[in-house]
Formats: structure tokens, sequence, C-alpha cells
């Protein structure tokens, strides 16, 4: 007894909070001379992080690239921090995943699969196929989430609290628990969740996996309700679990008798980082951005989208509702102009890269169609900028944001705290963040142009003071869980 106990401490780490993402909070590049140069990232996440002050807390994340592979082969155990990077104070475990492992579990399960589940982008008459490739895939995606779930159990202290997060890593709550039972672990799905019809495309040991995986956490979080009870739905109809939909309890009976466990779904609708934004957003290179920006517009009235260039952001019925504005209300000519900013990614996928094209073509159209020698009626951009981005919600009369399906849509929340002088947001039904700004956004349904490009119209004839109203109560609501407290809430929930 008292050796197994000297086992299990010595094979324990010191970390009494962790958190795991495929993406983490830094990346690597290689510069000219060969060393390795080091990028912070933004987000959600590594805000919510930085409200833990215990120098123990540790971040397991995966390498992405080539220079981040080199830089966790080469730090002790892949602890950045360790090898002397600079990673904002926190402690960075980056697994050094074998590349081919990595892009099935990513490419493959992750964005080409998962993704396309939760938000519902399948062509169903020819996608999904799930042949021999999908399972090689599956099971490198099977051996990531082992590699996370090994990472994990080494770094925690006993009965240390383990936030994992998201559709990557929906398999590593369950193998950890079975590593480390003494843990606290949740998860955190940042996507929406898909119903149980849709669900089911998956093959049916795939599907029960993921929600076995999930389930194998003390604590299920997702961005609303409706994800939540959607999650729920599928453990009721595929694994034939008890749900309790007032208390927020799925309760799963295991194959051998005695096995019953219960866990508990939590909604955290994480909020925009007012203070950061409204001190971002004021720096000297926004202010000289939104200076070029203006110079463009040329005191007509504006129409900014801002997204990655993501089949689920519905970029292209987005312009389609454009060209039905300028189509049908020609009074807007010359009057308005559309600003578009989609920046890349999961450019290894073709789907996305053919619809970067789809968009640039038919922004393309549009411009052929309407520009003339004074008005250009569209300014698109497709590569990342993010101090033009913010100059852009500052000059902003209408927003747009129409997602086929969305977990949360953080822009929706954004553009209203940094907008300079009030702003209408047209508002997919299907965004998370519908759920709390329905009352003052102009809802669209993301499939109908028509019904977008009026909801257009409305915004830009909305009278001054009921937009500035508005757009207070908006950021109001945007802002009520900041990233911080969101995270907090998770932890303690634990
Ligand atoms: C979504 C996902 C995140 C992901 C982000 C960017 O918000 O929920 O997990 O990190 O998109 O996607 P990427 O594939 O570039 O990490």
């Amino acid at each position: 007894m008292g050796d197994l106990t000297t086992e299990r401490s010595s094979a324990t780490g010191t970390a009494p909070v962790l958190v795991a993402s495929n993406r983490g909070p830094v990346s690597f590049g290689t510069a000219d001379d060969g060393t390795l140069t080091l990028r912070r990232g933004g987000g959600g996440l590594v805000s919510g992080l930085s409200a833990i002050d215990d120098p123990n807390a540790v971040w397991v994340c995966a390498a992405l690239g080539a220079a981040d592979r080199r830089a966790a082969a080469e730090a002790p155990d892949g602890r950045l921090d360790r090898a002397g990077h600079d990673v904002g104070g926190q402690a960075v475990r980056m697994l050094d995943i074998d590349p081919d492992t990595f892009a099935c579990a990513y490419n493959g399960v992750a964005n080409s699969t998962l993704w396309f589940v939760h938000h519902l982008l399948y062509a169903t008459p020819t996608a999904p196929s799930f042949d021999a490739d999908f399972r090689t895939e599956w099971a490198a995606y099977t051996a990531y989430n082992t590699a996370f779930a090994e990472a994990l159990a080494a770094e925690a202290a006993p009965g240390a609290a383990v936030l994992v997060q998201d559709y990557h890593l929906s398999l590593t709550p369950a193998l950890l628990r079975a590593a480390r039972p003494d843990l606290r672990i949740g998860h955190f799905s940042h996507t929406p969740w898909a119903p149980p019809d849709y669900y089911r495309l998956l093959p049916d040991d795939v599907a029960r996996a993921v929600l076995t995986g999930i389930l194998g956490a003390d604590r299920a979080g997702f961005l609303t309700r409706r994800w939540a009870l959607a999650f729920a739905d599928c453990c009721e109809e595929l694994l034939g679990a008890v749900v309790d939909r007032e208390a927020l309890t799925v309760t799963l009976t295991g194959p051998s008798a005695g096995e019953t466990r219960t866990t508990r779904l939590g909604v955290h609708a994480l909020g925009a980082d007012a203070d950061f934004l409204r001190e971002r957003a004021h720096r000297p290179d926004v202010d000289e951005r939104l200076a070029v920006l203006r110079e463009a517009v040329g005191g007509r009235r504006t129409i900014v989208r801002v997204d990655r260039t993501e089949l689920s952001k519905n970029i292209v019925r987005g312009l389609q509702a454009y060209r039905h504005l300028l189509r049908t209300r020609p009074e807007w000519h010359d009057r308005v102009v559309h600003i578009a900013f989609a920046y890349p990614s999961r450019t290894d996928l073709a789907e996305y890269r053919a619809y970067t094209a789809e968009v640039r073509r038919l922004a393309g159209e549009i411009d052929a169609e309407f520009a003339t020698d004074t008005w250009k009626p569209l300014i698109l951009h497709v590569d990342d900028d993010f101090p033009r981005s913010l100059a852009a919600y500052r000059l902003a009369d209408v927003a747009l944001v129409n997602p086929i399906r969305d977990g949360m849509n953080l822009v929706a929340k954004e553009v209203p705290v940094v907008s300079d002088h009030g702003c209408a947001l047209v508002l997919s039904r299907e965004a998370g963040a519908h759920a709390e700004l329905a009352e003052d956004a102009l809802t669209v349904n993301p499939y109908d142009v028509i019904a977008t490009a009026d909801a257009l119209h409305a915004g830009l004839t909305m009278a001054e003071e009921e937009r500035a109203d508005r757009t207070k109560r908006l950021a109001a609501a945007a802002t009520a869980l900041p990233p911080q407290q969101w995270f907090l809430d998770q932890l303690s929930a634990l």
C-alpha cells in the first residue's frame, strides 16, 4: 500500500490547474539565420487563463508546424518555459506529435469531420464517406488524444483540475480519467453541437466514442444551452444515457454493473474582453488604418464583416445578399461600401481553398457589375491584419454576422464594444451569440439571402439614436462574461 502511494506520487506532477488545447498560446517560426522566433497568440482562452496566477499551472498544446515541433523537441519534456522561451509567465508543454499523425487528427478528423458535423457543413449526396482512409485518420486522432492524456497525467498534481478544450480533444477526458481517477476533469466545446439526426452521420463506433470520451469528464461545458441540450440529446439517443434537462446532467451506466457515472453539463457564454478591446482599438496602428479606410469609404455608409475564411461563416451568401441589396435598391449605389475582411484559415483543406476562391470570384462579379470611376462598392481583404479589423469595427454602420452555425461568434460581441458611433448588428439566429444579443440585433436566417439583404437595408436606415441605444445594450450583453471570469467560473464549478 505504502509502496503504491509512493509510486503514484512519484508518477504525478505538480500542476494544480491544467489546460489542454490543440492550439497553444504561442507558436514558432524560423528566422533567416535559422533561429526560432516566438509569436504569442490571442483569443479567449489566452486571456481567460491569465486569471490564474499560479506559476505551477500548465498549458498542454500541440506543435502545429515544423518550427513548433523543433521547439517542442528541443525543450526538456516539451516544457517551453524550461527551455527559456518567454511564454508569458505560463508553463507550456508543447507536444511534439508525429507530423502525419497530427495531420490526420487535425485535418482529417477534427476539421474535416467533427467540425463539419457540428456545423452541418456536408453536401450529403457526396460527403461524408467513411472509408479506409478515414479509419487511418481515426486511429491517428485516438493516438493524438492519447498523447494529450499522457502528458496531462504526467503534469497534474494529485486532485488537480484539468480543463480540456474542444472537438480536437473529445477522447482525452475518458483516457485521462482511466489513468488518473483522482483528477477533476472538465471539457469545453467551443463549437455548436449537432442534433442527433445529423450527428448519426458518423460511424456508430466513432459517434459513441466521441460522446463517451467527453462523458469521461466530470463536467462538460458549452457556450449556450442549445448546444448543451443537443449534446444531451445525442447521449440519450445514441448511448441510452439518462438525461435530466432541468439539472443538466447525463448519467451513463457502463457495460459492467455498478459503473454508473454522472456528468454535469454547464453553460458558459464567453463574452468579449472590453478592457483589452477598448484599449487596443485606440492605439496608433489602428488610428492609421482607420484613416486609410475612411479615405477609401469617402463618407459613405459601411457594412462591415470580419471572419476567418471559414465555410461556416457564410461569407458567400453575405456577398450575395449585398449584391441583392444593390440590385433591388439602387438608391444605395455610390452611397454604401461593403468592407469584408476574411483572413486565411485551415488552408490545408481543399474545401477552404475552394471557398476562398469563390469569395474572391463573387467579389469580382459585384465589382464588375456596380463599380464606377468614383465608387468601389466592395473592399475585400483575404489577409490577416488585426489592427485593421479593429479599425473596421470602429467605423462600421452595419456589422454583418451571418454564420450558418457558430458556437458563439465573438465578432458579434466585439463590434458593439468598439464601435465609435453605434452600429446596427445583422445577426444569424444560428450563432450562439444570438441567445444573448437577439433583442437588439436584426435577426436573419443565414440561408435567406433576400431577408439578409432586407436586414442590411434596415440596418443602414436605422435612426441614429436607436442605433446608438441598441449598441449600448449590445455592448453590455456582450461583455457580461469576460474571458477571465468565464475561465474562473468553469474552474470553480469543477
Ligand atoms: C474555432 C475552434 C478553435 C480553433 C479556432 C481557430 O474557434 O473552436 O478550437 O482554435 O476555431 O481554428 P484553428 O484550426 O486555426 O485553430
